[in-house]
């Protein structure tokens, strides 16, 4: 039985960040994809194995299933019951990957094997199977590159796991989610996702599980909440992949560090970024009839774009290469701010309808000479 489950990436319009101290966000898939392809093999045969194929990476690991067992203990096998994963059994994921003599310094691989051991395990048990892995998305670079993988992820092993056969709608070899059990696949991809980000909000797997644009706040701890967003007008964004590695993990706990000297001046500034959420949200989904009114959202966008920007920067989540963006950009008028968690990384700039393509050329020609990459994304697709 074999089973390819795909989602897609995302962008952080208004919010990142302030989401993981309360405040909303707006997010956005983009047509960019992971995707994920398991076959099973038949059990009760010698050498069983749990694979794991890593495409773009050419890195092409696998565990016996025995040794697995033996390590991790029984486990449920039966994805319907949500775990998290404990420290006692990080240190003992940790201790398999260790093994395969990984560098210790990409913690983005590392911690993404213990998220695939740990979700393998958990949903399915000790199943021998083959994991094949692609992926459009730039890995570490604010585009939820893990989410996306923890979702897709979650998603085939969910669609594998023999509680779930009768939830899944079938059409001819395609297959979807109904509702509660999308709920569930994001649910199970944010213990991933806590796996490899440490405390994150849960904002990159709802985004990637249920697609489109939408407004998320973290309620409580343990609790968020989605809002489905109806953008009236299509929007376009060019974003520029400065290559300029950084950890998710650290610099959301950088932000916290900041918060915890300056609880007052900080709160204020999380303040700021839940209204620019806020507005952005009722700004997307206001009516616009004609090209002027279009013209009147499109300037209202971007400068909402560039305050979240200043604050961003002013938390200390902006880096050298994403000011350059900014200022490359602004030459020609247009806004741009970082996406994600910032330090280097993805940064997003806005494409106004009426931009002419001379001018668009000229702008990537420019980020392009400073040594980046850029490319065109359509947001909101399906999740
Ligand atoms: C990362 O894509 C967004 C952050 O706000 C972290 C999070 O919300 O988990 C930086």
């Amino acid at each position: 039985m074999e089973v390819r489950c795909r989602a897609p990436g995302k962008i952080i319009l208004a919010g990142e960040h302030a989401v993981v101290h309360g405040a909303a966000a707006i997010a956005a898939s983009i047509d960019l994809y992971t995707e994920v392809h398991i076959s099973l093999r038949p059990s009760g045969q010698e050498d069983e194995l749990i694979e794991l194929d890593l495409k773009d990476m050419g890195l092409n690991l696998s565990w016996p299933c025995s040794q697995l067992k033996e390590v991790l203990g029984d486990c449920s096998a039966h994805g319907s019951v949500l775990m998290s994963c404990t420290s006692e059994k990080l240190e003992l994921l940790s201790g398999l990957v260790a093994q395969k003599n990984i560098p210790q310094e990409n913690v983005q691989l590392n911690s993404g094997l213990y998220a695939f051991l740990f979700l393998y395990t958990s949903i399915l048990g000790y199943k021998p199977g083959k994991t094949i892995v692609t992926s459009e998305l730039p890995m570490g670079s604010g585009l939820g590159s893990s989410a996306s993988f923890c979702v897709a992820l979650s998603g085939a092993l969910i669609a594998l796991s023999e509680g779930f056969s009768l939830k899944i709608k079938e059409k001819k070899d395609q297959f979807s989610f109904e509702k509660n059990v999308l709920e569930l696949v994001s649910k199970w991809a944010f213990e991933g996702e806590r796996i490899v980000h440490g405390k994150p909000s849960g904002i990159d797997n709802t985004v990637s599980t249920f697609g489109n644009m939408i407004k998320f706040k973290k309620e409580l701890k343990t609790t968020s909440s989605m809002t489905p967003l109806n953008s009236t007008t299509p929007l376009k964004m060019l974003i520029t992949d400065t290559r300029v590695g950084r950890n998710t993990k650290s610099l959301v706990s950088s932000v916290s560090e900041r918060a915890l000297r300056h609880p007052d001046t900080m709160s204020s500034v999380f303040n700021a970024i839940n209204s620019i959420s806020d507005e952005l949200a009722l700004l997307v989904e206001s009516p616009a009839a004609d090209k002027a009114a279009v013209s009147e959202k499109e300037e209202k966008l971007m400068e909402l774009m560039q305050m979240n920007q200043g604050l961003l920067q002013c938390i200390g989540v902006s880096h050298e290469s994403i000011e350059t963006v900014v200022r490359t950009t602004m030459k020609e008028k247009l806004v741009s701010k970082l996406t994600g968690a910032g330090g280097g990384g993805c940064v997003l700039t806005f494409v106004p309808t009426l931009l002419s393509a001379a001018v668009t050329e000229k702008v990537i020609s420019e980020l392009e000479k400073c040594g980046f990459r850029c490319f065109m994304v359509e947001v909101g697709g399906p999740g």
